[in-house]
């Protein structure tokens, strides 16, 4: 497995890799891994003849009161479990030369990327779409592979990549989960021992929903009232939303009748975490 700082030598290493004939396998993430990437890096695997995995917080999606400086950056952790896991070349490319002084150009998914999320954190996903872009630019991939985990950033992704017309294929893994059903995240490492034994209430609205979707109960008012309800009785938990939406133009339904995503965001103490399930009635 090697290492790529540079994006010259990124961009050199797969165009080399394509002239040979090689399909790649990418799967962009932050870093502080966890099962839940690993799942991506081996589907990749399965899949495709090289994997490439970038580990890189990208500023652009932060905002100026989040938890840029403080994100887990463990890389040699990081580059044991990516050793481990057959992946081919890890992209880790600095922050500078990703956006250099004077850096002017960026991605905007529009509506999909002001809902949910969005609305909470602006300019979040203009940052993704952005580096994502970049980043298939310069690792050129066949295939890339995100998380349900991010629901809004896998449409937003897959809108993107359709609009723009860019040559990769977009896959969608679903979400790796803690015994407890707790969504495995790199931001349940900043929570407290209290804080975690209460987080898997998350979860448990979600699975409440699904139960209520499936005794006949319809109206989202009602789902979300009763989500609410339970995330309540836990002291450390705050919402941000909790929205039962299309699963592709990402607006809000009064009822359900097909498929549907039920998605949440809420503070558990001072840890932004978010989940969500896709429903079928
Ligand atoms: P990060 O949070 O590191 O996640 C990288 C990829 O792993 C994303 O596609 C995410 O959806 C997926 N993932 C995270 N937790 C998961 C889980 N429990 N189960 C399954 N997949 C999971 O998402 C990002 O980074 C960034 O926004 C990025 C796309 C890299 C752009 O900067």
């Amino acid at each position: 497995m090697i290492i790529i700082k540079k994006i010259k030598k990124m961009a050199a290493f797969s165009r080399e890799l394509r002239h040979r004939g090689c399909s790649i396998g990418f799967v962009p993430t932050m870093g502080a891994l966890h099962q839940g990437h690993l799942s991506l890096i081996q589907k990749a695997r399965r899949e495709c003849d090289k994997v490439v995995v970038s580990i890189f917080v990208n500023p652009a999606q932060f905002g100026p009161k989040e938890d840029f400086k403080k994100y887990p950056r463990v890389f040699p952790r990081d580059v044991r479990l990516c050793r481990k896991a057959g992946v081919d070349a890890v992209f880790y490319p600095d922050a500078k030369e990703m956006y250099p002084d004077n850096y002017k150009t960026y991605i905007l998914v529009s509506d999909l990327s002001d809902v949910l999320c969005g609305k909470f954190r602006p300019g979040h996903f203009k940052g993704v779409a952005t580096v994502v872009a970049k980043l298939f630019n310069i690792v050129q991939p066949d295939t890339a592979y995100f998380g349900q985990k991010d629901a809004q950033q896998a449409v937003i992704i897959g809108k993107m990549a359709l609009d723009l017309n860019l040559p990769v294929k977009i896959k969608i893994m679903p979400t790796w989960r803690e015994k407890d059903g707790l969504a495995m995240s790199s931001r349940n490492l900043y929570l407290s021992k209290e804080e975690r034994k209460e987080a898997p209430v998350l979860f448990q609205s979600l699975n409440l929903a699904e139960g209520l979707i499936g005794s006949g109960i319809s109206s989202t008012d009602k789902i979300i009232r009763a989500m609410k309800a339970i995330i309540g009785e836990k002291k450390s938990a705050k919402i941000d939303y909790i929205s039962v939406v299309d699963l592709e133009n990402l607006k809000p339904l009064r009822r359900v009748t097909g498929r549907c995503l039920v998605a949440l965001a809420a503070w558990i103490g001072r840890t932004r975490l978010i989940d969500n399930i896709i429903i079928r009635r």
